[in-house]
C-alpha cells in the first residue's frame, strides 16, 4: 500500500516539475523523505497512518466536478472513520492536463477525473460533433454496456475507470462573431488534447492549438489564441468571457469525465476500504450528475447578464451547415474511430440533432 505524506513544500516542488522525468524524480525524493521521517521515529506507527488519496483536477472547486470531488472526500473520510484521507487539488494546482495523466500512471497521484477527450483511443468517439441529440442520449451510452466496456479497456494502461461524471454541451467563444462555418477561417482555436477535436477545427478551416486549460485565459488575453470551445461553466470559472468578445451557443459537442484511479494502488487497498470508497463514489457520482446541467444553464445566464460579450444562437440553417461540415460518421472513418462504436451509439440513441 502506498502511503504519502506531503508537506506544502513538497507539493510545491511536485508542481514545479514538468514532464515525465520531473514527476519521477520528485516522486523518488518525496518517498525518500517519508522513509527517513519514519525511521527517525518522529511519526506514529505506520499502521495508524491514514491512506492518502491525492485527487487532482484542472477546474475550479465551484464547478460540478469540483463540488463532486469534495463530496467524495467528505463521504469517504467520514465513512472510513479517519482511515483514509482524500486530498483534493483543484484548478491545475498540482498538475496540468497532460502531466496529471503521466502522474497517475506513475502513481504520483492516485485519482483523477479527466475529460473523456483526454483519455484518447476509443474515448475519442465522444468528441465527434453532433453525435448526441441531448444529454439523455449521452447518458444512455455511458450507462450501458458500451460505457462499461470503455472503462474496462483502460485497465490495459494500468488505469481503473470507476465512474462517468457529466459536464455538458460545449459553446464556442472568440474575439469575433462565429455564425457561419466561414467565420472560423484562419482563427487559432484552443482544443483539448484529442485528435478528433483537432480534426474538427481543421474541418472548420481554423488552426487548432492544444493547450492545458490553465493556460487558456492568458493566451486569449494576449492574443496568442483567438478562441476556444468549452462548456459555459468552464468559460465562467476560468473567466474566459472576460477576454473574449463573442460566444456562440452551438452545443456542438459533449464534455464529460471519467473518474479514474491508478489500478495497482486501487487493487492493493484493503477490500473493506475499497468497498466503502466505491460506495462513496457512487453517491458523489449521482450528485455530480444531478447538478451539472443546471450549473451550465446558470453559467450561461451569468455570461449573458455580465454584458462582457455578445451571445449568439445560430439559426437552424446555420447549424445545418455546421452539421454537414462536421458530419460525425465521415469524421469517425477518417479519424480511426471504430465505425462499430459510432453505429452502436446511433442505434442506442436514435438520429442526431
Ligand atoms: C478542458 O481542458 O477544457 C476540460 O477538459 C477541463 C475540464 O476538466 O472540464
Amino acid at each position: 500500500m502506498t502511503v504519502h505524506h506531503h508537506s506544502g513544500h513538497e507539493i510545491n516542488a511536485i508542481r514545479q516539475c514538468s514532464g515525465l522525468k520531473g514527476i519521477l524524480k520528485k516522486c523518488v525524493a518525496v518517498g525518500a523523505a517519508a522513509v527517513s521521517v519514519f525511521s527517525m521515529g518522529m511519526q506514529p506507527a505506520l499502521a495508524q497512518a491514514p491512506i492518502v488519496i491525492q485527487f487532482s483536477h484542472v477546474v475550479t472547486a465551484d464547478t460540478a466536478k469540483g463540488k463532486a470531488a469534495l463530496k467524495f472526500k467528505e463521504l469517504a473520510e467520514t465513512r472510513t472513520a479517519g482511515k483514509v484521507r482524500i486530498e483534493v487539488y483543484p484548478n491545475s494546482q498540482l498538475y496540468k492536463d497532460r502531466e496529471e495523466m503521466d502522474a497517475l500512471k506513475l502513481g504520483a497521484v492516485q485519482m483523477l477525473a479527466p475529460s473523456l477527450s483526454k483519455l484518447g483511443g476509443d474515448f475519442e468517439v465522444f468528441d465527434l460533433p453532433f453525435l448526441f441529440q441531448d444529454h439523455a442520449a449521452y447518458r444512455k451510452v455511458v450507462d450501458g454496456n458500451m460505457g462499461a466496456d470503455l472503462l474496462r479497456s483502460l485497465e490495459l494502461r494500468g488505469i481503473k475507470g470507476l465512474a462517468y461524471w457529466d459536464n455538458g454541451f460545449k459553446v464556442f467563444t472568440a474575439n469575433r462573431p462565429l455564425q457561419s462555418v466561414q467565420d472560423f477561417k484562419g482563427l487559432r482555436i484552443r482544443v483539448q488534447a484529442s485528435r478528433t477535436l483537432v480534426r474538427q477545427m481543421n474541418l472548420l478551416g481554423s488552426e487548432p492549438s492544444v493547450s492545458p486549460l490553465i493556460n487558456v485565459f492568458e493566451a486569449l488575453r494576449n492574443g496568442r489564441l483567438d478562441g476556444q470551445e468549452n462548456t459555459p461553466v468552464n468559460v465562467v470559472s476560468q473567466r474566459l468571457h472576460e477576454v473574449q468578445s463573442h460566444l456562440t451557443v452551438s452545443n456542438h459537442g459533449y464534455l464529460a469525465y471519467a473518474v479514474i484511479v491508478n489500478k495497482t494502488f486501487w487493487d492493493k487497498l484493503p477490500p473493506a476500504i475499497r468497498d466503502t470508497l466505491e460506495g462513496a463514489l457512487r453517491e458523489a457520482t449521482a450528485y455530480a450528475n444531478s447538478i451539472a446541467e443546471a450549473e451550465n444553464t446558470k453559467a450561461l445566464e451569468r455570461i449573458k447578464v455580465s454584458g462582457k460579450l455578445s451571445v449568439y444562437t445560430p439559426s437552424e440553417q446555420e447549424l445545418g451547415q455546421w452539421r454537414a461540415t462536421l458530419d460525425p460518421v465521415a469524421m469517425a472513418s477518417r479519424s480511426g474511430i471504430s465505425p462499430e462504436l459510432v453505429t452502436a451509439i446511433r442505434t442506442a440513441t436514435g438520429p442526431p440533432r
